[in-house]
């Protein structure tokens, strides 16, 4: 099988590139501006790349698409900063420059494996979140964190339409806050630009206070990535076509945690090596406004925990790393990179 990977550089694409080499045979085509996270991939002989993007490179990508068996689509910007500070790029590129993708399976008659979102639940109230049954509930055009929600909506209405009536092959996948290795970048000294666990990182790593937005209360169901790969892998095998014209949320709800619950697992976890066993003393919890954190356009989620039955049915799939052990091998996969001239905070 030959699968086309949009975005193969990236924390799912890389993740899954490395799983698909040693545990399948199959050929993997991918595409991405950089290479930074698919050193090891780099000179398999069944991983292809080319580096390039998909706004410019479109005859590529459509030549790509005709000739190979299954397409992921990757590429997108999924981290909340970034829907507040630059929204409209947020639509063009996981909208606008997937559509394109989107129509040449369809047009090629390809299957494809789409990365929704369990932002698109937005602030439901349901516990848990289904597929199939859950209102989808955002907030005021004012508050554009939601674009990021409405983009990706508008596209799994559109594959699901492309599917009902144009007999697209489909699949949409929804992630539940996914993160482990190569999340993001935590070997730059920033401040509110990245996703939570590696924002706490890069903060503990750099001797700055961790901030916890709006008193932290808010809760999220962390999947290890290790899990998560496990579920796009079987969904990529689709045994018995059983993913076929599915959406499936892939998360862990055993893994629920506030934020405040994570800033101190996080701490008590990165104090047990040696170098940080005095974090404590050093590293302060504090609190902030999303406002002054992101921007006026932000507005959070509360909770949100995924229903995982029907990745159970249709995959036989169920979550297994627990959260501190999730946790845990985050933190020593980043301590293992750790520069050589950054001292402990
Ligand atoms: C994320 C992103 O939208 C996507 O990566 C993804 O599609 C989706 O969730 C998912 O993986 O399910 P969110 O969970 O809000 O959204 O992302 P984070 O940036 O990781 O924030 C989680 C929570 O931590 C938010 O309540 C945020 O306000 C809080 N936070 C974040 C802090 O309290 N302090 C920080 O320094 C950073």
């Amino acid at each position: 099988m030959k699968i086309l990977i949009l975005g193969v550089n990236g924390f799912i694409g890389s993740n899954l590139s490395a799983y698909i080499l040693k545990h399948h045979d199959w050929d993997i085509i991918g595409m991405d501006l950089d290479t930074s996270r698919i050193g090891e991939c780099l000179g398999h002989p069944r991983f292809h790349f080319t580096q390039g993007n998909i706004i410019t490179d479109r005859a590529w990508v459509e030549e790509q698409v005709a000739q190979c068996d299954v397409v992921l689509p990757l590429v997108a910007i999924a981290n909340p900063a970034l829907y507040v500070k630059n929204p409209l790029a947020v639509f063009e590129l996981d909208f606008e420059a997937n559509l394109d993708i989107v129509r040449h399976c369809v047009k090629y008659k390809k299957r494809i494996i789409f990365p929704s979102t369990s932002e698109v639940y937005g602030m439901s109230d349901d516990t848990p979140y289904d597929e199939e049954t859950s209102n989808l509930v955002t907030g005021p055009i004012c508050k554009e964190r939601w674009i990021y929600s409405a983009s990706k909506q508008l596209m799994d209405r559109v594959v699901y339409a492309y599917g009902n009536h144009h007999g697209l092959n489909f699949t949409l996948f929804r992630p539940f806050n996914w993160f482990g290795p190569g999340l993001d970048n935590v070997w730059v000294n920033k401040e509110s630009s990245s996703r939570v666990v590696t924002q706490f990182l890069s903060n503990i790593f750099y001797g700055r206070d961790i901030t916890l937005v709006d008193g932290g209360a808010q809760k999220r169901c962390f999947l290890y990535i290790d899990d998560a790969i496990v579920a796009l892998a079987r969904i990529i095998e689709n045994k018995n076509g059983s993913a076929d014209g599915r959406i499936i949320n892939i998360g862990h709800p055993g893994n629920e945690a506030s934020i405040a619950e994570l800033a101190q697992m996080m701490l008590d976890e990165v104090a047990k090596f040696p170098d940080y066993a005095d974090i404590r003393g050093k590293i302060k919890i504090i609190e902030t406004s999303g406002k002054d954190h992101y921007g006026k356009g932000y507005q959070d989620i509360e909770h949100r925990v995924p229903n995982v039955s029907r990745a159970k049915e249709f995959l036989g799939w169920e979550p297994t790393t627990p959260m501190r052990d999730a946790v845990a091998k985050t933190i020593a996969f980043y301590m293992a990179q750790k520069p050589d001239n950054l001292t402990a905070a």
